[in-house]
């Protein structure tokens, strides 16, 4: 009842005794009615009034009905308005609906409850198109904070893709100090061989007891640790020369022409000190002469990637697993390189196959791994190479992974570039 009592009811009519007949007759079921005579007062008191429904005539003078209809459809398009029609103004009324009046009711009247059944129903179609705007409204400002989340998401995976080639620059620096140490340590003993032998000899000359066998064995021990030095100290720059190219292809996206046997070793050398303690062994079946025009850091990236999950998720117990790399070209046409990476590790189920190349999706949550390797490995290989890559695996067995990569590589600025890719054939 309360309800009902707050509803407000605007009748228009020129004919006061319609007026007063539904004003008496909608107050008797407490509703709140104000009434006007012409359309133009109509409007007046429905602006100021802002009731909940409209009952107007068509016939008015000054402003027809048809006008008044127009003007608060305009207004509020959601206040029913339901219009007063006499018999055989069939034309006007349709043009009415057509406009937007949301029911119609005939004079003259003859029962009266023909009008609470007609704001009944429209009132209920009005709640009806509120609640839904309400729903829609809530839905928008959802969409909004979703697509806000999205690009929270968007931007932490930015910076989560760049922190994940930080981390891996940062394994190349550990396994370049790692393979130079050894080199450099080799000289730095010899040097000091060649020092302490030195002042020997200088000793045995100042007190002039230096014999003709002093000096030829120190002639001979300096032929052979200046030798020493003299490799070790070629094999420490040769390896700085290879890092400084791999760490340079790693953090700028740069197009240069390699040989690809060569490059691989490299990228295997670096990632030495992650697998040399688990005693795996790798094997490339790889032609020395295949050279291409590419991006040499996509492809560190993807090796060391496929090489550290071996020996994270294929080997975490097991001594002597194997890897293998087989580079090979497609025999029909030189258009397509083909790198079938696998090892004999602990493999994978269907599930993790399905998911591997999905952002996020790891098995070692909380130990270490973001998930993002495979699936940056994924980018690279469908995005920078415009290539393919397919993973298969058997539990307990082998995981493999297919990659195919068309000799035309995407340019970083231009749309498409042909790469090339020459063979030498040695006769
Ligand atoms: N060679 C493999 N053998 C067995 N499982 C693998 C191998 N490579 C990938 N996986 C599985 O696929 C998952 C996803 O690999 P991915 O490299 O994307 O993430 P991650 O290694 O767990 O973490 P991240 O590389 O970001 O440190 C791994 O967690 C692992 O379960
Ligand atoms: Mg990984």
């Amino acid at each position: 009842m309360n309800k009902i009592k707050t509803i407000k009811i605007l009748v228009i009519d020129d004919e006061p005794y319609i007026r007063e007949s539904i004003k008496g007759f909608l107050e008797d079921y407490s509703y709140r009615v104000i009434d006007a005579e012409n359309g133009q007062k109509g409007l007046e008191y429905f602006e100021q009034e802002s009731p909940d429904l409209v009952f107007c005539d068509l016939r008015m003078p000054r402003m027809d009905g048809l006008e008044v209809l127009s003007k608060i459809v305009k207004i509020s398009p959601d206040t029913p308005v339901i219009i007063i029609s006499g018999v055989g103004n069939i034309a006007d009324t349709v043009e009415a609906l057509r406009l937007g009046a949301w029911d119609y009711i005939i004079k003259p009247l003859q029962d009266m409850t023909v009008l609470l059944h007609s704001i009944e129903k429209s009132l209920e179609r009005a709640a009806l198109i509120k609640e839904k705007e309400i729903y829609r409204k809530d839905l928008e400002a959802l969409n909004a904070r979703l697509l806000n989340s999205l690009d929270n998401l968007e931007k932490t995976k930015d910076k989560l893709v760049q922190s994940e080639k930080m981390a891996a620059l940062g394994g190349l620096v550990a396994g370049v100090a790692h393979e130079i140490n050894t080199p450099v340590g080799i000289a730095i003993t010899a040097a000091s061989f060649i020092k302490d032998k030195t002042s020997n000899v200088q000793e045995l000359y100042t007190a002039g007891n230096l014999k003709k066998s002093d000096l030829e064995s120190y002639l001979k021990n300096m032929g052979e640790v200046s030798n020493s030095i003299f490799i070790n100290m070629e094999r420490a720059a040769s390896l700085i020369k290879s890092f400084k190219q791999i760490a340079v292809d790693q953090s700028v996206e740069n197009k240069r022409r390699f040989n690809f046997k060569r490059y691989l070793q490299d990228v295997l050398i670096s990632l030495k000190p992650a697998y040399r303690n688990t005693g795996c062994t790798v094997n490339i079946d790889c032609a020395d002469d295949i050279e291409i025009l590419s991006y040499p850091g996509a492809y560190s990236q993807i090796i060391s990637n496929l090489v550290i999950n071996s020996v994270v998720h294929g080997f975490p117990n097991k001594k002597n697993g194997e890897i293998s790399f087989a580079i090979s070209m497609s025999e029909l046409s030189n258009e397509e390189l083909t790198i079938r990476y696998k090892d004999n590790g602990e493999g994978m189920t269907q599930e993790q196959v399905s998911k591997v190349f999905e952002p996020f999706y790891t098995t070692m949550r909380g130990q270490g791994g973001t998930g993002l390797g495979m699936s940056i490995v994924y980018n690279i290989v469908t995005q920078t190479l415009g290539g393919t890559i397919e993973c298969r695996s058997m539990p307990g067995v082998e995981t493999e992974f297919l990659i195919t990569v068309p000799l035309v590589v995407p340019d970083a600025d231009s749309a498409h570039s042909k790469a090339f890719l020459k063979i030498n054939y040695h006769v």
